[in-house]
């Protein structure tokens, strides 16, 4: 027996998404996204690097599950490429899309790895970002289309689904920093999308319940723990702004059936944003989830700055911490600190940590062997602090790591490497890093 054992049954997976692994963005009938023209935007993404190849997994998925199968994966999360179903964003579906999901999601089932579907992990069909984006509530009716075509296909196959991928990500990075696709830099935009989103996800979650399928679904939340700088009462209080911000603003609608007051009035008063209409609150309420998806990498330490003028605070990086390759502070007790406070705030809902892991800079083939002690310290690390929540009594039911293999990272292009498999963009070839062997031992173990 491990020292470190988790529950019978608990699912031990990993995850990926489709722009980041996919490749082939003009095959099989896809149409474009919102990423394609961000990455294809001079300056948006590092070194100008684009999905256009990736891991190629479009042409190379049955040798990525034969991957997945030695590593005695459990479960694997993917998503699903809107454009690829539907490359106009709607009326006339690609069937070849679809095909390729259902011929992934048949090859898992043949290896024991159960599919967990994602359906929005940010390519956003580029004709609906001319349209507004999620801005533009017809986008919500939209994407309700498309998740029921999929859900006729693939519902009886797939038993966990994912609606939305880290809405605050794609409302903020997407539409107030400019990190992400769409690369907009309004707040009011951004606040009006969180709302949107939110309400294309219970929509979702409603027409889901419609079709009387038999899995569950959910949504995959970044919760962050916010730390105050120091305990001077200014920093004290911009803590709890972020965590309104970031946390509050996005679980409150879905558990409380209500925006956090504190920080719709400063959304209100200083961006005029976001419009509810009358029944927004209640289809948001009426659609719980059956689980929560949580992805944790980093905690935040903020102080309160007058450089913010819409939320008034700045982030700074202790000292004394040890942190990823990425420049993400390495800071395991954080997922302990978040599964304890999903818990007290909104109950004991049945969780999967949807995804969780880290990129290192000196992830090198030496000889054919990569080293990464470090990722399977960060690992470990985190790990234990889910057992922990375990023993604490709350329901976690799986564990999917970030990510699979090496791939696109955003706007950091492919200069961050999170996988535990490695690929070598040139000739697109896989090798097993320590970390894979590693984990496939815990897996096998069910604990360490
Ligand atoms: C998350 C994203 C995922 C990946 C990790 C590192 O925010 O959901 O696609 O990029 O970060």
């Amino acid at each position: 027996m491990p020292d470190i054992s988790f529950p019978r049954n608990f699912i031990w997976g990993a995850a990926t998404s489709a722009y980041q692994i996919e490749g082939a963005v003009n095959g099989g009938g896809r149409g474009v996204s919102i990423w394609d023209t961000f990455s294809h935007t001079p300056g948006k993404v590092f070194n100008g690097d684009t999905g256009d190849t990736a891991c190629d997994h479009y042409n190379r998925y049955k040798q990525d599950v034969s991957l997945m199968k030695e590593l005695g994966l459990k479960g694997y999360r993917f998503s699903i490429a809107w454009p690829r179903v539907f490359p106009e964003g709607r009326g006339k579906c690609n069937p070849k899309g679809l095909d390729f999901y259902k011929a992934l999601v048949e090859e898992l089932l043949k290896n024991n790895i159960e599919p967990v579907a994602t359906l929005y992990h940010w390519d956003l069909p580029q004709i609906f970002q001319d349209m507004g984006g999620w801005l533009n509530s017809d986008t919500v009716e939209y994407f309700a289309e498309y998740s029921s075509v999929v859900f006729k296909e693939l519902g009886d196959m797939v038993d966990l689904w994912i609606t939305q991928n880290e809405p605050m990500s794609t409302a903020f990075l997407g539409n107030f920093t400019g990190d992400y696709a769409p690369g907009l830099t309004d707040p009011a935009v951004a606040v009006q999308v969180s709302h949107n989103l939110l309400l294309s996800h219970a929509e979702v979650v409603r027409i889901y319940r419609q079709m009387n399928l038999k899995g569950h679904i959910g949504i995959a939340f970044n919760f962050y723990p916010i730390h105050p700088a120091s305990e001077s009462p200014e920093d004290m209080k911009t803590a709890i702004r972020v965590d309104g911000v970031l946390n509050r603003w996005f679980a409150d609608p879905l558990f409380k059936g209500k925006y956090p007051e504190d920080i719709l009035e400063i959304f209100s008063e200083k961006l005029g944003s976001p419009v509810i209409k009358p029944g927004d609150m209640e289809l948001i309420a009426g659609n719980s989830v059956d689980f929560l998806g949580i992805n944790y990498y980093s905690r935040l330490v903020v102080k309160g700055s007058q450089n913010d003028p819409l939320l008034g605070y700045e982030q700074i990086n202790p000292e004394g911490s040890s942190y990823t390759g990425i420049g993400w502070e390495i800071y395991p007790r954080g997922l302990y600190e978040i599964l304890l406070r999903v818990r007290q705030d909104y109950g004991n809902i049945p969780m999967y940590i949807t995804e969780n892991g880290a990129a290192f800079r000196d992830d090198n083939l030496v000889s054919g062997i990569i080293d990464d002690t470090d990722r399977i310290e960060y690992l470990q690390g985190h790990l234990f602090e889910l057992w922990k929540a375990i023993k604490n009594g709350i329901d976690i039911r799986g564990y999917y790591l970030w990510s699979l293999m090496d791939n696109f990272e955003w706007e950091y292009g492919y200069s961050q490497r999170f996988g535990i498999i490695h690929v070598d963009y040139k000739t697109l070839e896989r090798t097993w890093k320590k970390s894979a062997h590693w984990y496939r031992d815990v897996i096998c173990e069910n604990g360490f």
